[in-house]
């Protein structure tokens, strides 16, 4: 039996029995794989922290790889050959396509709710963040928006989230 099929019954039920799921969470390692493509460092971090793709699920990165040339108000083309191979490595190591750790809990948190196109939309990263205050965030000139994820996770290209190892600019070490 998979995990989303266990997880998702929990979800759909009620507050507690969701609690109980955020708690588990809390009790297995936080990590993700790392991004050994340099392709896509030099492509999708140009602008941006290249976000490692098992933080989003396949349908998520399909419409973003489709729709390059107007890429949240900006122009991110690729070509032809880079678009493929870039694409590939998305969907094959999206959220729900890799099963391990933290692209797993992203997936069972988010259960049969609607897939955004952004991370930072996803239910898991909501609840994740939902103590940090807007001064730290959107009001600190440091960090500006979540969607920065190396500003406040000194490690996150090594793919290392763990809230024991934050530390928010112009406010210091998260101590939760
Ligand atoms: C020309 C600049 C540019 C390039 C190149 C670029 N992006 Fe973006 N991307 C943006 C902007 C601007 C945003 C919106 C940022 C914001 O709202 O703070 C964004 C947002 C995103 C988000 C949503 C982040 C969130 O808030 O959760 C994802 C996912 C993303 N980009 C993936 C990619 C991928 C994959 C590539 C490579 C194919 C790429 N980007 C290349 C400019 C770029
Ligand atoms: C403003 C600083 C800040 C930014 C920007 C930020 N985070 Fe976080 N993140 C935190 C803090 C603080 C926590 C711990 C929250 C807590 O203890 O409740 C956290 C927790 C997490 C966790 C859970 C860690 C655990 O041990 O359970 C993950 C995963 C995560 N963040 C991923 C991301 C990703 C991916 C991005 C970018 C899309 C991002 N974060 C952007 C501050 C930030």
């Amino acid at each position: 039996m998979s995990l989303l099929s266990i997880t998702g019954v929990a979800l759909s039920s009620n507050d507690e029995s969701n609690n109980a799921l955020f708690s588990w969470f809390k009790k297995t390692k936080t990590g993700i794989d790392p991004v050994e493509s340099q392709r896509y460092i030099e492509e999708c971090g140009s602008c941006h922290f290249p976000y490692q793709p098992g933080l989003l699920p396949a349908t998520s990165w399909e419409t973003i790889t489709n729709n390059l040339d107007d890429h949240f108000g900006e122009n991110a083309e690729l070509s032809e050959s880079d678009l493929n191979t870039l694409r590939n490595f998305l969907l094959n190591n999206a959220a729900g396509r890799s099963n391990y750790g933290l692209p797993n809990k992203i997936m069972a948190a988010q259960g049969d709710r609607p897939l955004p196109l952004r991370i930072t939309e996803m239910r898991y990263f909501l609840h994740e963040h939902s103590e940090l205050p807007q001064r730290m965030v959107q009001d600190n000139p440091k960090v500006k928006s979540f969607s920065n994820c190396d500003s406040c996770h000194q490690s996150a290209k090594q793919g290392l989230y763990d809230e024991h190892d934050v530390t928010i600019p112009g406010f210091g070490h998260w101590d939760d």
